[in-house]
């Protein structure tokens, strides 16, 4: 092991690894780099986009704003996680139909802090999901369908 590194073991998308990080890195690029999950995407170095959002112990949070050495023992799900083996996740459905995507920046961490929010209020009222979206960016759909897709998932139940 290099001088300076930590060993973590985490749990990402049900499988566990054990891996020596840098203090310094990311979790964002140790989910990228280390552990190849492309899907949590980086939009931006400000934490201002969400595209990293990933569910780390259930909850959304953004992993450019976070440590990978702090994620040591803890339980992470990225997109590829939330994504069924075989169709899509109902959020992922719902997104589709609503055309509440254009782009795979926004897109992976919006249906990660939405399963985040759908975690906590499964019935949500579009000011709700207005104000559990807020730290995610969207420069395209004007954010309109984006809500009512998140509202269609709702409204069909979403596994927790
Ligand atoms: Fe994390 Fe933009 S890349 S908030
Ligand atoms: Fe990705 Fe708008 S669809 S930024």
């Amino acid at each position: 092991m290099a001088t300076g590194t930590r060993t973590i073991t985490v749990t990402v998308d049900s499988v566990e690894y054990t891996d020596p990080v840098e203090p310094r890195m990311l979790l964002v690029q140790y989910l990228r780099e280390v552990l190849g999950k492309t899907g949590t995407a980086i939009g931006c170095d400000t934490t201002n986009c969400g595209a990293c959002t990933v569910l780390f112990d259930g909850y959304g949070i953004k992993s450019c704003t976070m440590l990978a050495v702090e994620a040591d023992g803890h339980e992470i799900t990225t997109i590829e996680g939330l994504t069924p083996d075989e169709g899509l996740h109902p959020l992922q459905e719902s997104f589709n139909a609503c055309h509440g995507l254009q782009c795979g920046f926004c897109t992976p961490g919006m249906i990660m802090q939405s399963a985040s929010l759908l975690a906590e209020n499964p019935h949500p009222s579009d000011t709700e999901i207005r104000a559990g979206l807020e730290g995610n960016l969207c420069r395209c759909t004007g954010y309109q369908n984006i809500v009512a897709a998140v509202r269609t998932a709702a409204e069909e139940g979403v596994p927790r």
